[in-house]
């Protein structure tokens, strides 16, 4: 039912304050998870979701990027005179033949409504993946795919939602959904107080829009924090079009946050083939054993002990 989505945006532009002074010469999205930089993980999960068009919203100090998915020839040619065939293997083929990578700058720091406007001339009147690169998630198949085929069956936008404390809902949008119509959203606020909130399902950095959300994006002003507000224009468009709160499979690491990160670090720390093994003895071991302070204000964890929640 729905057309396929070849175009993926990625807004980059935001500075990362959360994470200075490691994010002041150097984009928050090349923070890497174990080997490879958050923006590569996001680019990995639209193009298995069929993206061939990659739209990246960047600001200044984003050139980073932009070399990231170049083909870098003096290291290609370094790593095959060394003979290192994985490593050349790793940093070759990141972007694919056939997938294209578009640079947009988003002149001033308007909002994520704005960063989506801006991609506009790229995407065209297709619909389009909206990804945030912040917002890890692990997922097989990975979560644009999951909503691909969410789309696929009604035709209408999909929204990734996961259900949140109560207390957090001043960091999401937020949507109110009707269960009896496979969760369409009836509603949806910009990080509402907990008092306001019409739910604790939150959206979290995934969407799959209809290109009809450009034109609500040009006549909304500017809403909460003075922003234009992908969430504003989402609202507009409830009115004139179904859009569905799809809740994925798979586990998300909000790697906006110091703790969010760091859980990631660890999570794929385990699973990666080259540090799993000798990774999860080095935690046992530093969960257990004081001596491994840097401080010495370090509590061993005992067995039976819980990790206190976000
Ligand atoms: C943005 C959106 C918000 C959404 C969140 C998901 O907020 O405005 O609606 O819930 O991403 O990560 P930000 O985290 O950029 O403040």
């Amino acid at each position: 039912m729905g057309q396929k989505v070849r175009a993926a945006v990625f807004p980059v532009a935001g500075r990362g304050t959360r994470f200075l002074p490691a994010t002041k010469a150097s984009p928050k999205e090349m923070l890497p998870v174990v080997d490879k930089p958050l923006i590569q993980y996001a680019v990995e999960e639209a193009i298995e979701a069929g993206a061939t068009k990659l739209v990246f919203v960047t600001g200044s100090s984003k050139r980073a990027i932009e070399d990231h998915f170049d083909t870098d020839a003096e290291l290609e040619q370094a790593l095959i005179a060394s003979g290192k065939d994985d490593l050349l293997a790793s940093i070759r083929n990141i972007v694919p033949a056939g997938v294209s990578c578009i640079y947009i700058r988003q002149g001033e720091p308007l909002g994520l409504g704005h960063a989506v406007l801006c991609a506009q001339p790229a995407v065209g009147d297709e619909p389009f993946f909206v990804h945030l690169a912040d917002d890890l998630i692990a997922g097989h198949p990975g979560c644009l795919s999951q909503m691909a085929d969410e789309y696929g069956r009604h035709g209408g936008s999909v929204i990734a939602v996961e259900t949140v404390p109560r207390a957090s809902t001043s960091s999401y949008g937020i949507v109110a959904v009707d269960r009896s119509d496979h969760d369409r959203i009836t509603q949806i606020v910009e990080k509402p107080s907990p008092e306001e909130a019409p739910s604790n399902s939150a959206v979290v950095g995934r969407y799959l829009l209809t290109a009809d959300i450009f034109d609500k994006l040009e006549q909304i002003g500017k809403g909460a924090g003075g922003e234009i507000q992908l969430t504003d224009g989402i609202a507009d468009l409830l009115g004139d079009a179904s859009v569905y709160a799809y809740s994925f499979e798979g586990e998300r690491y909000d790697c906006g946050s110091k703790l969010g990160y760091l859980k990631a670090m660890v999570a794929y720390g385990l699973e990666h083939p080259g540090t799993g093994p000798e990774f999860r003895k080095h935690l046992k071991k530093v969960l257990s054993d004081p001596s491994t302070s840097l401080t010495g204000s370090f509590i061993a964890l005992k067995e039976g002990d819980e990790y206190p929640e976000d």
